[in-house]
């Protein structure tokens, strides 16, 4: 008995070893940086966690949710409300101490269908999340803070034809956005400049996303864009069936694989560009050849049914000249790639869900 005990006892104290190791391993005190990424819970967000702890950060998200399709690989993630100052500051301290970087991705958002039918929404809880970020790194004397902006941005006048829309980031102005989610993110944009200009305490980099797509987006429910919808559309249908999209499918947009996304955030939150930049693909395809792309993935045999939908603007293509310019930036992969990884992973997804996918 008394040997038994004796076993337990030393147990237990090389088991506090190893934990204490651990914990001491986790201590935010002990990383070369500490990041908050606000909309961890997001597609793009909980992908720049898994990048920023990989190359050695500690790292906290915050967010509504935790990531619907795998687990964070945040250091520690806040289940909160970006709405209410207090969880921001609160996000924004490691005890008494603020991150040295925040990453500020957190939006009420999703494709076109969800943004042009959710206008009072979006602009309010959006510009709830930035005012209230803006300050509590001001406050709290956060020293640079990444911003998510939009190619909604853009004047619609720009993109009324799908062969030459123009989407440099100077023909931002004379500002005419075609939604209120694009003059929300142009709002914020100028938002965090401003804190920046007068307060100078807190160093503001912004990207301009063009569509991004990947694994562990959303893929139904509303809030889905053109790549994933395409992709569940095609994983449902019988070989020999129909898939529906929106619109002639004559429009065109680009679009950027997440991970191509995310290097394109680290590249621009360490440089000292100061003015927003393009992130996006310059490979602009019609709706009609992004959906012949994924058919041709899955190997079905499919017709294309056009139905009326949300078009948003007629055409859309990122132009990279400046930040291939200021960042020695671009994609490094054709669209195609990061379809074929995209597909898979939503045939997957289709098949859990609703049976095996129909070949
Ligand atoms: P996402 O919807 O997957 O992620 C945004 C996250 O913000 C969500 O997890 C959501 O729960 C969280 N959030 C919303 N309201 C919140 C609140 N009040 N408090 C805390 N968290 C809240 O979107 P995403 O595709 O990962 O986009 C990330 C950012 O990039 C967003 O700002 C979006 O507007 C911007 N953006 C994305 C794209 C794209 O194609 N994905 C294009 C342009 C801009
Ligand atoms: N979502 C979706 N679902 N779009 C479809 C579908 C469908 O089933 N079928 C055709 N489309 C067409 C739309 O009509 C639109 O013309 C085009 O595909 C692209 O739609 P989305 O991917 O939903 O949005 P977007 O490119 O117009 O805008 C998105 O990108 C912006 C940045 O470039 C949105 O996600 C914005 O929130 C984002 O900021």
């Amino acid at each position: 008995m008394k040997r038994m005990l004796k076993s337990l006892l030393l147990l237990s104290t090389l088991c506090a070893v190893v934990t204490g190791l651990q914990c001491a391993k986790v201590k935010p005190e002990s990383f070369a940086k500490r990041a908050l990424v606000c909309g961890a819970g997001g597609f793009i967000g909980s992908h720049l966690v898994e990048r920023l702890k990989s190359e050695g950060y500690w790292v906290r998200g915050v967010d509504l949710k935790l990531p619907e399709f795998s687990q964070t690989a945040a250091h520690d993630f806040i289940l909160g409300d970006l709405r209410n100052p207090k969880t921001c500051e609160k996000a924004t301290l490691i005890g008494d101490v603020p991150v040295d970087e925040i990453y500020q991705l957190a939006a009420d958002m999703g494709g076109i269908g969800f943004i042009y039918e959710h206008d009072a929404q979006i602009l309010h809880n959006s510009v709830l999340i930035n005012v209230n970020m803006a300050e509590a790194s001001r406050k709290l004397g956060v020293k640079r803070l990444f911003y998510s902006s939009s190619a909604c941005v853009y004047p619609e006048r720009n993109q009324l034809t799908p062969d030459h829309p123009v989407c440099a980031e100077s023909s931002a102005y004379p500002a005419a956005p075609d939604s209120e989610y694009g003059w929300e993110k142009l709002f914020s944009e100028r938002l965090y400049k401003a804190f920046e200009k007068d307060h100078k305490v807190t160093i503001v980099r912004i990207a301009r996303f063009h569509n991004i797509f990947g694994p562990e987006g959303t893929w139904e429910g509303g809030r889905e864009k053109a790549p994933a919808a395409l992709c569940r559309k095609v994983a449902l249908a019988q070989d020999g069936g129909v898939i529906e999209i929106w619109g002639d499918g004559l429009q065109t947009r680009s679009f950027l694989y997440v991970d191509e996304c995310v290097t394109g955030i680290l590249k621009l939150m360490r440089s000292e560009v100061d003015v927003p930049l393009n992130i996006g693909s310059e490979e602009m395809v019609t709706i009609n050849q992004l959906a012949q792309m994924i058919i041709d993935i899955s190997g079905k045999k499919l017709t294309i049914k056009h139905i009326p939908g949300t078009q948003g603007v007629r055409g859309r293509n990122s132009d990279n000249h400046l930040v291939r310019e200021k960042l020695q930036w671009e994609p490094s992969s054709k669209l195609c790639d990061g379809l074929v990884v995209t597909y898979k992973w939503i045939e997957q997804q289709v098949a859990q869900k609703y049976g095996a996918a129909k070949k």
